[in-house]
C-alpha cells in the first residue's frame, strides 16, 4: 500500500537547516522496569533516541516490547528508573509530580486505542475537556471544540454522544480531544487498533493532515504494519531496546 503525502504548505515558511533544531523530544539512557524478583521485568533499557518537530514518528514493534511503557515515559505519565526526557527543552524526568502534571495538561495531546470518552458528555463536551481543565469557560471551550470537530468532519455530530457514533467518529472525536489545546507533542497508543482497516487508514490520514505542524511532534505507536506509510520516521522496538530507526519521509522541516 503506498500512500501520497500531501504538499506541506508551510515548507517555504521555514528555514530550519540544523537538525538540532528539530529536536522536539530527546531520550538520553532511559530504562524502566516492573516489579520485583521473579517477577521483574526490564520494559525498557538504556534507550537513547530522538524525535523530531514537523514528522509523524511511529513505534513499531511486538506485542511487548516497550512501546506503551516509552510512550508513558515520554508522555509523563509513567517515572522512568534512570536516564533523561526532554521535551521541547524541557526536563521532565526533572520535574516533580505536580510539576510535570501541570506540563502535560498544557503540552501534550493523548490519542488511545479505546478512545476514552465519557459516555455522559457529547461529542463537543468531550473535545473541550483539556480546555476547561485549562481554565476555559464551558461555552468558550465547547464553541471551540465545536471547531475543531468540523475541522475533522464531525461537525453534524457535535451534540452526539458517544455510543451513537461509529468507532472512526469517536477517534475523531479523540483526535479533536487531542489537538483542542494546541499541544507542542501528540502521542497515540494504537489509534488505529480497533478500527477496521479502511477506518483506520482515513484516521491515519486525518493524523497527518491536522496534528502534523512544524512546531509539533506526533509520535504513535503501532504494531500495525499497514499504517508504516504514514510515518516520517519508524522506530523499531524490541525487549526493551530501540533496535532500529527508519527515515521514510524528511518531514516538514527538511532542508
Ligand atoms: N504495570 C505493569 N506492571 C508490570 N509489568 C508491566 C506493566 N506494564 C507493562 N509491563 C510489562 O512491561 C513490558 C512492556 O510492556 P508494554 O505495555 O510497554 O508493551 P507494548 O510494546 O506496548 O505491548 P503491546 O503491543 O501488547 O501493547 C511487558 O513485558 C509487560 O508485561
Ligand atoms: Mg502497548
Amino acid at each position: 500500500m503506498s500512500v501520497a503525502m500531501k504538499p506541506c504548505p508551510w515548507h517555504s515558511e521555514l528555514e530550519v537547516n540544523d537538525l538540532a533544531d528539530k529536536a522536539a523530544v530527546r531520550i538520553r539512557g532511559l530504562s524502566k522496569h516492573f516489579g520485583t524478583g521473579d517477577r521483574r521485568v526490564q520494559a525498557l533499557e538504556g534507550i537513547s533516541w530522538d524525535v523530531f518537530r514537523g514528522e509523524m514518528t511511529l513505534i513499531a514493534g511486538p506485542s511487548g516490547c516497550g512501546k506503551t511503557t516509552l510512550l508513558s515515559v515520554i508522555a509523563g505519565i509513567l517515572n522512568a528508573d534512570e536516564g533523561l526526557v526532554e521535551i521541547f527543552g524541557n526536563d521532565v524526568t526533572a520535574m516533580n509530580d505536580r510539576q510535570r502534571t501541570k506540563f502535560r495538561a498544557k503540552n501534550i495531546g493523548f490519542v488511545f486505542q479505546q478512545y476514552n470518552l465519557l459516555p455522559a458528555l457529547t461529542a463537543a463536551e468531550n473535545a473541550s475537556i483539556p480546555l476547561v481543565i485549562a481554565g476555559w469557560s464551558k461555552d468558550k471551550a465547547v464553541s471551540r471544540a465545536r471547531e475543531v470537530l468540523t475541522s475533522v468532519g464531525m461537525g453534524a455530530k457535535t451534540e452526539s454522544m458517544p455510543n451513537e457514533l461509529s468507532g472512526g467518529q469517536q477517534q475523531r472525536v479523540a483526535i479533536s480531544r487531542a489537538l483542542v489545546h494546541e499541544p507542542s507533542l501528540l502521542v497515540c497508543d494504537e489509534p488505529t487498533a480497533a478500527l477496521d482497516a479502511e477506518t483506520g487508514h482515513t484516521v491515519m490520514e486525518l493524523l497527518r493532515e491536522v496534528a502534523v505542524r512544524p512546531d509539533r511532534a506526533v509520535v504513535i505507536v503501532t504494531h500495525d504494519n499497514r499504517v508504516f506509510n504514514f510515518g516520517d520516521r519508524i522506530a523499531y522496538m524490541d525487549d526493551g531496546h530501540m533496535i532500529k530507526v527508519e527515515t521514510r519521509n524528511q518531514g516538514l522541516l527538511a532542508s
